[in-house]
């Protein structure tokens, strides 16, 4: 993404936004959140050119901010006002099977004119985020995502809390999405859907205002379809304190690096006039918000004490540990020949061509029928995944957060535990996890693109 990439669609008079995200009232006295899945514009640009052919929850870019406590449930009704079918995943939430959002896997899809109600139990606190999880490649490139924070008695205390939700969109001269390009054979076998217009929280570099000397928690959330962003925040000193949702070894950082689904929670203590925040990915520093100090609002009234955190988990004991290899091969420029599909040992130009299928795990086309393994309740695993392509996957897993090991030491294993692993090309990582979790879960590259033409398969713990 080259600046002037972002800058085809409009030069100039982008405007400054809220940071703010729309809040929706539960329904009253109920703890019910209600979301609708529909055709709507969204702003993207901020000019007022209005991008048409967004999908959006409740006609908002990003969708409301759903916000419990840890213990609670949350409750969702969700409506499909759609003219496709569509469910809702609850990103990084240990949920349980039946309200994990895959359709055809743990319910039947929404269809149009449908209400599913979800009924999810919270016992973890984070950064998380939801987003439709039938056809997923084009309905989260359209729009269909929003923030989910969970609150939590030991959070730090702070004077404010942000969260942005960032994301890259491929938008046409007339800042309308690019529906030419969906499904795309090019993207699919590559490194997925890129943009060339990048939003938080649906507006291009917004600015938002913070008490002076403020104690800030920034809740950072990709939702893109392929891209790997790298933040930079400039103008004050950045801890890291969570990544996807879970507690890390906190750390002072001044790049995040968040490729797609991953989530980073940051406390910054403003001591300057500002906080500036970019997306340096590229190369080309690309604005991604500003946070400017106002003392309209006030003095910052907490003192900032040392950020003190409970510990990330200890790994779980490996004496025991059931091992599965999971051997990634395909795509553009990879080693894939050829690969059994539906029974069928196919090669590879038959399936991109009539199936556009591209990837494999173990010389087998995944999908959400295919098991990948089968896992005993309360078992210690560790998939031992090997990226043989030429490019980066983003592992997710549903259900459960694992802990990541690799043999590189330069490649940065982190402290605590992720449902989102970026595995480079041509490199390794063991993601070691309790199989505590009953049902069929998911494991998938969140390259959405990915994902949809052969780069995931279900682990099934009973
Ligand atoms: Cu965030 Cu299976 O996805
Ligand atoms: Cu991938």
């Amino acid at each position: 993404m080259q600046r002037r990439d972002f800058l085809t669609i409009a030069a100039a008079g982008v405007t400054a936004a809220s940071l703010n995200l729309p809040a929706i009232g539960r329904a009253n006295a109920s703890d019910l959140y209600r979301l609708k899945a529909g055709k709507a514009t969204a702003n993207l640009i901020g000019d007022g050119t209005g991008s048409k052919n967004c999908w959006l929850y409740n006609a908002s870019c990003p969708g409301p901010l759903l916000r419990r406590r840890k213990g609670e449930m949350l409750n969702v009704a969700v409506t499909n006002d759609l003219s496709t079918p569509t469910t809702v995943h609850w990103h990084g939430i240990r949920n349980i099977n039946e309200m994990d959002g895959v359709a055809h896997l743990t319910q039947p899809p929404i269809e149009p004119g449908e209400t599913f109600l979800y009924e999810v139990p919270l016992t973890e606190s984070g950064t998380y985020w939801y987003h439709a999880h039938t056809m997923s490649w084009e309905q989260v490139a359209r729009g269909l995502y929003g923030p989910l924070i969970i609150d939590d008695d030991d959070d730090p205390a702070v004077n404010h809390d942000f969260t942005l939700m960032i994301d890259d969109w491929r938008l046409d001269q007339d800042g309308q999405i690019d529906d030419a390009s969906f499904g795309s054979l090019h993207d699919w076998s590559h490194a997925g859907r890129f943009g060339n217009w990048l939003t938080v929280n649906g507006t291009s570099d917004p600015a938002v205002s913070a008490k002076p000397g403020a104690r800030l928690r920034l809740r950072l959330i990709s939702a893109a379809n392929a891209r790997i962003f790298k933040i930079k925040i400039d103008g004050a000193v950045a801890t890291l304190i969570a990544e996807d949702g879970a507690v890390c070894r906190a750390e002072q950082i001044e790049v995040v690096t968040l490729a797609p689904g991953q989530r980073a929670d940051l406390i910054i203590d403003m001591d300057g006039d500002s906080i500036i925040l970019q997306d340096v990915s590229t190369g080309t520093p690309y604005p991604a918000g500003r946070i400017i100090a106002d003392p309209n609002l006030g003095q910052a009234e907490i003192s900032k004490t040392p950020i003190n955190l409970a510990a990330p988990p200890p790994i779980a004991d490996l004496t025991a540990v059931k091992v599965i290899d999971v051997h990634m091969q395909g795509g553009a420029m990879g080693n894939l020949t050829e690969a059994i599909f539906n029974g069928d040992k196919l090669p590879l130009g038959t399936l991109a061509r009539e199936h556009k299928k591209l990837w494999a795990f173990n010389g087998i086309v995944g999908d959400y029928s295919q098991t990948l393994a089968e896992i005993q309740l309360g078992q210690v695993v560790a998939l031992d995944v090997f990226n043989d392509t030429a490019w980066p996957h983003a592992m997710h897993l549903h259900g459960h957060h694992f802990w990541v090991l690799v043999d590189d030491p330069t490649a940065g294993a982190p402290s605590g535990r992720r449902d989102t692993w970026l595995i480079a090309a041509g490199s390794r990582a063991r993601l070691v996890f309790v199989a505590d979790n009953p049902g069929l879960w998911l494991f998938h590259c969140h390259m959405l693109e990915h994902a949809a033409s052969g780069m995931g398969m279900v682990l099934a713990v009973s």
